[in-house]
């Protein structure tokens, strides 16, 4: 989202709404889902998953929108259990817990990544539906994830053998390239290896419906990003020429539909000049919603600009307002000459953001408003 002329930024250059606060864009949303079908030719069931942003109102849109869910716990069940729409869970270890209620409530379909998990299911969910999480390739990614998650094909197959003689219900596979990925041929490898398991399995008389390419779909931020119909399109021609027609294809986006719909607007409170250069001190943190900024220790690449104001421009780190010293936004900012009262705007900031909020340090917690056509909305 980028409206820097709309009525609602004015008045935040005015400083007449409070700060920091995040503003979310539902027609962004809208936008990022439908671009997102649309470059998958409608061939993909899409599960947005919803750790990237939780968010009540974001979620009752997209269930609006005919969108699905995936959750990683049973505590992200009660924000989608009433919504009507298919739920699935692809967290490949879980509690025993968080199975049960998630069995309970109708979740039918869940990933594992060793054998434990499956006894856990078959034990807790049983005659579920499961899908092994492939290790895969994860080159080019801003956040990795796969030394954390998932297992060889050989041993997905294995496992699926075992599965089924427990009573569980092997329905596919599942993998994810990382978060904001830059490179297509992560999923071309993990197509490839999905095919593979996908053939084995057959030969041993096991049939596999469903590959699922889980999320990892780019955004642009200040630098250059993969346009998703150039991700869309070579992966539907791998999925014709490995699988045919016989597969369903899953996606589970997250930061492709939240991240786009989110400005963070946090105000100056102190500026100085520090060791090597000028320093601004802003009432929002990297603990108030921008942990991205934290993990990357400053360099994560937001774009960001101050309200109503232009000229000459100076070199900025960033700190938010904690005592921390890794509370650092941005290392370094070119932005105009600032002074305490300046409204600064950071893009791109609807993913893996406030879901991560803290009240460390007693920080005000970021007020919500949603922007809906000309309507602006605050949440209650
Ligand atoms: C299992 C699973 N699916 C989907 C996602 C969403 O990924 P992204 O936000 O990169 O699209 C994640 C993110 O960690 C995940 O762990």
């Amino acid at each position: 989202m980028n409206t820097g002329n709309s009525r609602i930024f004015k008045k935040l250059a005015e400083n007449r709404f409070t700060t920091p606060l995040f503003l979310i864009s539902l027609d962004e949303i809208e936008r990022q889902y439908k671009r997102l079908k649309d470059a998958f030719k409608g061939r993909a069931r899409v599960f947005y998953a919803i750790k990237s942003n939780p968010d009540r109102e974001i979620l009752g849109f997209l269930a609006w929108l005919g969108c699905d869910f995936e959750i990683n716990t049973s505590g992200e069940l009660g924000s989608v259990a009433s919504l009507g729409r298919g739920c699935i869970n692809s967290a490949p270890v879980k509690d025993i817990e968080s199975i049960r209620v998630m069995h309970r409530w109708g979740v039918e379909h869940f990933a594992f990544d060793t054998v434990g998990e499956f006894e856990k299911l078959a034990l807790h969910a049983p005659g579920c539906y499961v899908y092994p999480r492939l290790s895969v390739s994860n080159e080019k990614s801003i956040f990795e994830l796969s030394g954390k998650f998932g297992m060889k094909g050989n041993d997905a197959v294995h496992a699926l053998d075992i599965a089924k003689s427990l009573g569980l219900r092997p329905a596919g596979v599942t993998f994810h390239v990382g978060s904001q990925c830059r490179s297509v041929s992560n999923w071309q490898k993990g197509i490839r290896e999905s095919a593979r398991v996908f053939k084995a399995c057959r030969e041993k008389g096991i049939e596999l419906s469903i590959v699922n390419i889980g999320g990892g779909f780019p955004i642009h931020y200040s630098n250059n990003h993969i346009g998703i119909e150039s991700i869309a399109e070579p992966v539907l021609k791998w999925v014709n020429e490995y699988f045919g027609n016989n597969v369903e294809l899953w996606l589970e986006p997250g930061r492709f539909i939240s991240g786009p719909a989110g400005v963070y607007f946090t105000k100056v409170i102190g500026v100085k000049n520090g060791k090597g250069g000028h320093y601004a001190y802003v009432d929002g943190s990297v603990f108030t919603g921008l942990m991205e900024a934290l993990q990357e220790q400053g360099e994560f690449p937001y774009k960001a600009e101050v309200l109503g104001k232009a000229g000459k421009s100076a070199k900025y780190k960033v700190f938010g307002q904690s005592c921390d010293g890794t509370d650092i936004i941005f290392n370094e900012l070119s932005l105009p000459e600032l002074e305490a009262g300046d409204v600064v705007a950071i893009y791109g900031t609807g993913a893996y953001s406030y879901a991560y909020g803290s009240r460390f340090n007693g920080l005000r917690v970021p007020q919500i408003a949603y922007l809906r056509g000309r309507k602006l909305i605050w949440r209650k």
